[in-house]
């Protein structure tokens, strides 16, 4: 059963502390009154769609009221149109109705814990190398020059958490030709927008998010994301980064079940489930071995094993839970068999591919690019990973699209 978010308790505590003085409003159900907001992309994807059932159940939503949703994972923040892992991407999840929150975690140079999606992508996601810290990257900006591509790498490891935290968000994204640090810097995908990028969105650390995601009563996803240094770093060793992700909720008193952690490294799932077993028994399990045919399929036979030692929760990007088959989209080898095993699952990411109409939608819609042909069919295959696959929930990089749906199938 996938719960409503909305907590008395919770939400109630948070408005007390912002408003004590004020009884706050309540609504049909005791809930504390919190505003959510699809804003119009969910409409102009719902006008785009094909017609048929679908359609018209989602425009018999349309003036409902929305509400805060689990089975909507915001991935990075809402990414489409916010820096990703800044408190304004933040913020905009939470507006959008996401139930759940993701910060990708990576380490600094002191060991402390921040969200950033990779460790070395500072050069692409923050303003670094317009600041003095460029001098400490591991590999210095390099402008486009002679037919070949300008380069940085900047990682977390590189930086102080103080120097970390005095960085600014920018949107992701990188111009190859770049022959200065500012047009190298100037890269923002066509479908992403810099209209919310101005002045410094401020970065987060592992506990500032803790705090924020905490102060709304919503839930935690944070990913241990893989070192891209040697480990053990300054004697710092893998099994100590993973613990210190699960010390980090338990000495701010965050129940475990409020904390879906992930790694794509089974290691690291493992030694939750041997060494933080509370935590462990949700952990997510990002499986990218699919992304081969060959890999695909080691992964599928491997279902049972990863079963029996103990994970519940799989996730691979949502390409691999769907296939075609006489023109119908239709659950995959894969997605069966981790039912088949009692296993759960979460997909992975919507809003992140630009239009369909180029290359088909590219990674995420590499198995039913031959059924999907305009944007409002990404709602054809959100409709089939919840109804068919029984995915858990979505992460989506505008969250809004699928707080809609969710909303209107009752999720
Ligand atoms: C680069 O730094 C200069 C000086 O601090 C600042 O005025 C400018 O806005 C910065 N540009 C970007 C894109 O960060
Ligand atoms: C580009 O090529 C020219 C001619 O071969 C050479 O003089 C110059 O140093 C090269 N520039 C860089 C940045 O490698
Ligand atoms: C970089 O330059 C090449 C060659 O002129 C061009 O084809 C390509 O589109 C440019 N890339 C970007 C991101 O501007
Ligand atoms: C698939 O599994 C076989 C047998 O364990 C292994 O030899 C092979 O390398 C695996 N292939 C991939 C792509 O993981
Ligand atoms: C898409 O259709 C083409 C032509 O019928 C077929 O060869 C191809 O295998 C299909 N791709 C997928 C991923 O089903």
């Amino acid at each position: 059963m996938r719960s409503f978010i909305a907590s008395s308790v919770l939400l109630g505590l948070a408005s007390a502390a912002a408003v004590p003085a004020v009884e706050p409003r309540t609504y049909g159900h005791e809930h504390k009154k919190f505003n959510v907001q699809v804003g119009v992309r969910p409409y102009y994807l719902v006008d785009n769609m094909d017609e048929g059932p679908l359609k018209k159940k989602l425009e018999s939503c349309s003036e409902q009221e929305f509400k805060t949703s689990e089975f909507v994972f915001s991935h990075r923040g809402a990414p489409l149109q916010f820096p990703e892992h800044t408190l304004g991407a933040y913020k905009a999840a939470h507006r959008q109705g996401a139930g759940v929150i993701e910060c990708d975690v990576a380490f600094t140079k002191d060991k402390q814990l921040v969200c950033r999606h990779a460790q070395c992508d500072l050069h692409t996601t923050t303003n670094i190398l317009n600041t003095t810290l460029a001098a400490k990257c591991s590999t210095p900006f390099k402008p486009y020059a002679n037919g070949t591509a300008a380069s940085a790498k900047c990682c977390t490891s590189d930086l102080t958490l103080t120097e970390f935290t005095s960085l600014c968000g920018k949107m992701d994204g990188f111009n190859p030709n770049g022959t200065t640090a500012l047009s190298y810097m100037d890269g923002t995908p066509y479908f992403r927008t810099d209209l919310y990028a101005s002045g410094c969105p401020k970065l987060m650390t592992l506990n500032s998010y803790i705090d924020l995601v905490d102060g709304w009563g919503l839930k935690f996803t944070p990913e241990l994301k893989a070192p891209e240094v040697p480990m053990p770093f300054n004697g710092y060793t893998q099994q100590q980064y993973a613990q210190d992700l699960v010390n980090a909720f338990v000495a701010k008193k965050v129940d475990a079940s409020r904390v879906w952690l992930q790694s794509f490294v089974p290691d690291d799932i493992f030694y939750w489930i041997k060494n933080a077993p509370a935590f462990g028994k949700q952990a997510v399990y990002l499986d990218e071995r699919v992304d081969t045919p060959a890999g695909y399929l080691n992964a599928t036979a491997s279902i049972p094993d990863l079963a029996a030692r103990g994970v519940k929760i799989l996730a691979p990007a949502m390409f691999a839970l769907t296939k075609v088959v006489n023109n119908e989209i239709v659950p995959s080898e894969y997605a069966v068999a981790a039912k088949k095993a009692g296993l759960e699952l979460v997909a992975w990411s919507f809003e992140r591919s630009g239009w369909l109409q180029i290359e088909g939608g590219g990674y995420y819609y590499q198995y039913v690019a031959n059924v999907t042909y305009n944007d409002g069919d990404m709602y054809t295959v959100l409709d089939v990973l919840a109804q068919k696959v029984g995915i858990k929930a979505m992460f989506s990089d505008w969250p809004a699209t699928v707080t809609y749906y969710a909303n209107c199938f009752g999720l």
